[in-house]
């Protein structure tokens, strides 16, 4: 019974969808009718501003932190349910988000969170890297992409050093909902239509 009550509330939090709520509480506008209707991070940037887009990148990472912390709760003590198995529903409720008509994001900034709460160099490393390839390709969802294959790279890394296998579980896990959520950007980039930002 813990266990259910456990992963639901990891569903529940990663359903929290802050882009959309914080653009129709404060701004009157909701992202999903404009830009490129995405419920993440990077429209609401795109839409809302920098100061609401950054709000917006803090609470989605946050959620995937939080779910990871879950077993941390004394009431949970008792579930048998893996951090990182919490951590994925929670990027599924952000992708598949019960408040928001199941209508969510590309689960980029939750899995960042995921990796926070469970792996924090990585995590570190990550950002870093995003913000290098966004200098370089100026185009966010290609960004993401590519920290994921570094996800990817770092956990067979540590694999080989510690034999833990379930970080890599995790990264494969997260980089095929990252990759299956950004079909359509994969299709503009290779049409060279995805669109660019200016402020990096
Ligand atoms: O975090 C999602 C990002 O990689 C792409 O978002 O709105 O440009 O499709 P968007």
């Amino acid at each position: 019974m813990i266990n259910a009550i456990i992963l639901i509330c990891a569903y529940v939090i990663g359903s929290i969808p802050s882009g959309l709520w914080i653009g129709k509480i404060f701004y009157k506008t909701d992202i999903r009718e404009h830009g490129s209707g995405n419920l993440g991070a990077t429209n609401s940037f795109r839409v809302l501003g920098k100061k609401a887009g950054t709000v917006v990148t803090i609470l989605d990472i946050l959620k995937g932190t939080a779910a990871t912390l879950l077993p941390l709760i004394p009431y949970f003590n008792d579930s048998t349910i893996h951090p990182l198995i919490l951590g994925a529903i929670a990027v599924v409720g952000h992708m598949f988000p019960l408040f928001a008509g199941f209508r969510g994001g590309k689960a980029v900034a939750t899995s960042g969170g995921v990796l926070l709460g469970y792996a924090w160099p990585l995590f570190i490393i990550l950002v870093l890297g995003f913000l290098i390839a966004l200098k370089i390709t100026k185009i966010v969802s290609l960004s993401s992409m590519l920290v994921s294959i570094i996800a990817l790279i770092y956990s067979i890394i540590y694999v080989i050093v510690t034999g833990d296998v379930s970080l890599l579980i995790l990264v494969i896990i997260l980089t095929a909902f990252i990759f299956y959520r950004h079909r359509a950007n994969i299709k503009r980039i290779k049409e060279g239509t995805e669109p660019k930002v200016k402020w990096i």
